[in-house]
């Protein structure tokens, strides 16, 4: 746990330089629009640990897999989004003196990422061996409105000297991927230069073919008065616009840098060096201050719509705000061919690419907080998928059309390449299943199903049909060879998750064929017919299957098992493993944790939470009191959903607890991890936390269900969300609940059990 960065309700503060945590810091500060984004790099050179890194969305290379026994069936490649040029980067000289931050020379130093505006603000003073004074403002961002561009705005002052200054900002695409598995570069350099004022470096990604266009343009001043444009520096994959001064003492030399960074992904290629062009001819001519004013504008939008207010915890205030920011930065769903990464634009691992985290965990937080449109677009990225899933499938040996989606992709093929996840760890395909029930759930818009979840549901009924088997032994169907979504056990025989998230899919699925057969005729007609589907035999085969599906129990406690044989290991507690042995997976053998008790996130637990309606209240707490116990929570999705299932439970302490781990994760570096970037996915589990877990939201039978707890040390907290055309607003003190209808229309709700309805801009308030 670390516990340097200072807690503000709406920024997070570095007060001096912490170096040794820099890398952290950079995660930290990590900025994005959900198109690019960068780790909060410095801007000149830096004398300690820190990891560069930019990203472009939906730019990525099919990385080699590399394995020490090559397994049949393996992904042949693991797609990663790749580093991308660094823009943020600006060299100074002083006196011809090639500046470096060095941390032993720095005598101020304030950094503050303002999440009300999404932007990353530094000062910094440093003395020079020589014994010379500089202060050093900076401030930067990336458009949430021009989603190309970004901007940086950066300034320094020699304070005891009159001196010669030299400015050079510069674009830098001579970049790597640290996590390259051959040590290759991903990107071909394709030129640099000038082009009418704007200098620029053109890469394309080997492979895929994607080509980017940097470009820039810079502003200098002294004094506020504009000064000459320097003429331009080049070398392979870089350019740079130095700019040499003299500075009096007390003077300030700025510049102002307007970037564009274009692709292929959204561009000609031929257009490329155009557009970059245009959109710098246009931001320069508005400004820095005017894009400013128009990037700070669409997040007051969206804080208007998601903040959550927290009074009388200032900690946990100041993360769930950065767990909503960070999220927003890294997507707003404009567009079906891009997801989510669990690190988002913050770091090289995981590579950028898509998890069952997106349909487990994030899709209930755009559901409730963003246009219906967002979470359609993350659900019609599986569905363009699906081609893919069924090849995946019959890769493995799965037949007639039943899919296995991946673990993790970019483009909808395999890239994990450890046969105990990539081959077992198959509860992926129910997440995706239930993602599409959460969906037509929430929004009530049963015409997705129609047009593109049934198709998913049925590939996905087919593929747990076959990867069942009948038990001669049990009398019994049975999952062999898997892995739960703990992944502290591999390839075990009958996950109770994975069995009754199986038996849940086929349900869903015939109750869905169910219903577009009454609701959609046409569509369901084009869906049999290009499913192949056999309207009798197959569901037949699922009943049978559903209804001879092997659960292990334990009567004696009355505990579902989390699979076959896992009372035989010596059951001991998390918290009496010694404190120096955590993270266990950074300090434990691999052998010694498959054999212990220890859990790394929800499994039986998170049943209970998807499936939380099928359960009473009992159930619950008997699973919840014998595995949480045992759960070290090493996966950034392990608190929240445990959390949640505590304020079910009524255990609030517990509830606040982890409601403060998950808030907290990154922040404080809970895992020891954040230096490789954040944990984005999980922070839509911190949002759930609170909307779900403390204020009790649920949807049933069409309603929306409030049941809310407030943590003994806050005053009271609000959220909104959207739902079905109305908004509301919840507000929780310690005396009563109050929900504004934010809407024009009426809504009806069930509040701590009480139906109310509440008219627009009515106020309902129970004690
Ligand atoms: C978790 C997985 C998750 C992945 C990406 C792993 O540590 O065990 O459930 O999908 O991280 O977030």
């Amino acid at each position: 746990m670390k516990n340097y960065l200072e807690k503000e309700e709406w920024c997070v503060v570095e007060n001096g330089l912490h170096a040794e945590y820099n890398k952290i810091s950079e995660s930290i500060s990590s900025l994005g629009n959900g198109r690019l984004g960068c780790r909060g790099n410095f801007e000149e050179k830096f004398n300690g640990p820190s990891l560069q890194g930019s990203y472009i969305a939906g730019i990525y290379y099919p990385d080699k897999t590399k394995v020490g026994w090559w397994k049949n069936g393996y992904p042949e490649n693991f797609a990663k989004v790749l580093n991308s040029v660094n823009w943020v980067g600006i060299d100074i000289w002083v006196n011809e003196i090639d500046f470096e931050l060095n941390p032993n020379q720095i005598i101020e130093f304030y950094a503050e990422l303002n999440m009300r505006e999404g932007i990353l603000r530094r000062k910094t003073v440093a003395e020079l061996p020589d014994g010379k004074k500089i202060e050093i403002l900076s401030e930067r961002f990336y458009s949430m409105k021009t989603k190309d561009r970004c901007f940086l705005k950066y300034s320094v002052k020699p304070l005891n000297f009159t001196g010669e200054i030299t400015l050079a900002p510069y674009l830098d695409f001579d970049v790597k991927n640290q996590d390259s598995n051959y040590d290759e570069s991903f990107w071909e350099h394709l030129a640099e230069g000038e082009n009418d004022k704007m200098f620029f470096v053109q890469s394309k990604t080997k492979k895929t073919d994607f080509m980017v266009t940097a470009g820039m343009r810079n502003r200098f001043t002294l004094n506020d008065e504009e000064i000459e444009n320097p003429s331009l520096v080049s070398n392979t994959a870089f350019v740079s616009a130095p700019l040499k001064i003299k500075v009096n003492e007390g003077e300030r030399f700025s510049v102002e840098k307007y970037c564009s960074i274009c692709s292929s992904f959204y561009y000609d290629k031929e257009s490329l060096i155009e557009e970059c062009k245009s959109q710098l001819e246009e931001s320069l001519s508005n400004g820095y201050e005017k894009a400013k004013n128009s990037h700070i504008a669409v997040w007051q939008n969206i804080w208007n719509d998601c903040d959550i207010n927290i009074q009388g915890d200032i900690a946990a205030q100041q993360a769930i705000r950065f767990n909503i920011f960070q999220l927003y930065q890294t997507y707003n769903g404009d567009d079906a061919r891009l997801n989510i990464g669990p690190k988002g634009f913050t770091g090289e691992k995981y590579g950028g690419v898509t998890y069952w985290d997106t349909e487990a965990y994030c899709l209930p937080f755009y559901l409730a907080t963003a246009d219906q449109k967002v979470s359609k677009n993350l659900l019609r990225y599986r569905f363009n998928h699906l081609p893919k899933a069924i090849e995946n499938a019959e890769k493995l040996g799965f037949n007639s059309g039943a899919a296995l989606y991946p673990m993790v992709t970019m483009t909808g093929e395999e890239c994990h390449n450890e046969w105990e996840i990539t081959f077992e760890e198959i509860h992926r395909n129910a997440a995706i299943a239930h993602a599409i029930h959460n969906y037509t759930n929430y929004t009530g818009d049963k015409s997705y199903l129609a047009e593109y979840g049934l198709e998913v549901l049925i590939a996905i009924a087919r593929f747990w049909r076959q990867r069942a088997n009948w038990s001669a032994e049990k009398q019994k169907f049975v999952i062999l060879g898997v892995t739960g979504p703990n992944e502290y056990e591999n390839n075990v025989n009958n996950n109770w998750y994975t069995n009754y998230a199986a038996c849940w899919c086929l349900q869903y699925c015939i109750d869905s064929l169910q219903l577009v057969k009454e609701t959609f005729p046409d569509h369901y007609n084009k869906v049999i017919a290009k499913t192949n589907f056999e309207t009798t035999h197959e569901p037949k085969r699922w009943k049978e299957l559903m209804d001879g599906m092997y659960f292990p129990f334990d009567e004696k406690r009355q505990i579902f098992l989390q699979q076959d044989g896992f009372l035989d290991k010596s059951l001991m507690r998390a918290k009496d493993i010694p404190h120096e042995e955590y993270p266990i997976h950074q300090n434990w053998s691999w052998d010694r944790i498959l054999r212990s008790c220890f859990i790394k996130q929800a499994d039986v637990l998170q049943g209970l939470y998807f499936f939380e309606e099928h359960f009473d209240k009992e159930t619950i707490e008997r699973n919840f009191n014998f595995y949480e116990p045992l759960t070290v929570h090493e996966s950034s999705l392990s608190p929240c959903i445990h959390s949640i299932l505590a304020c079910a439970i009524g255990n609030h302490e517990k509830a606040y607890e982890l409601y403060m781990r998950t808030a907290r994760l990154d922040l404080e570096d809970l895992n020891n991890d954040t230096k490789d970037g954040l944990h984005i996915t999980s922070m839509a589990g911190t949002w759930m936390s609170l909307v779900q877990g403390f204020g009790g939201m649920r949807v049933r039978n069409d309603l929306l269900h409030f049941d809310p707890f407030i943590p003994e040390n806050w005053a009271s907290y609000s959220f909104k969300v959207k739902f079905r055309g109305s908004s509301i607003k919840v507000i929780v003190t310690q005396s009563e609940v109050s929900i504004i209808n934010l809407s024009e229309q009426k809504i009806e709700i069930i509040l701590k059990g009480e139906s109310k309805t509440i008219y627009p801009q009515e106020v309902k308030s129970i004690a």
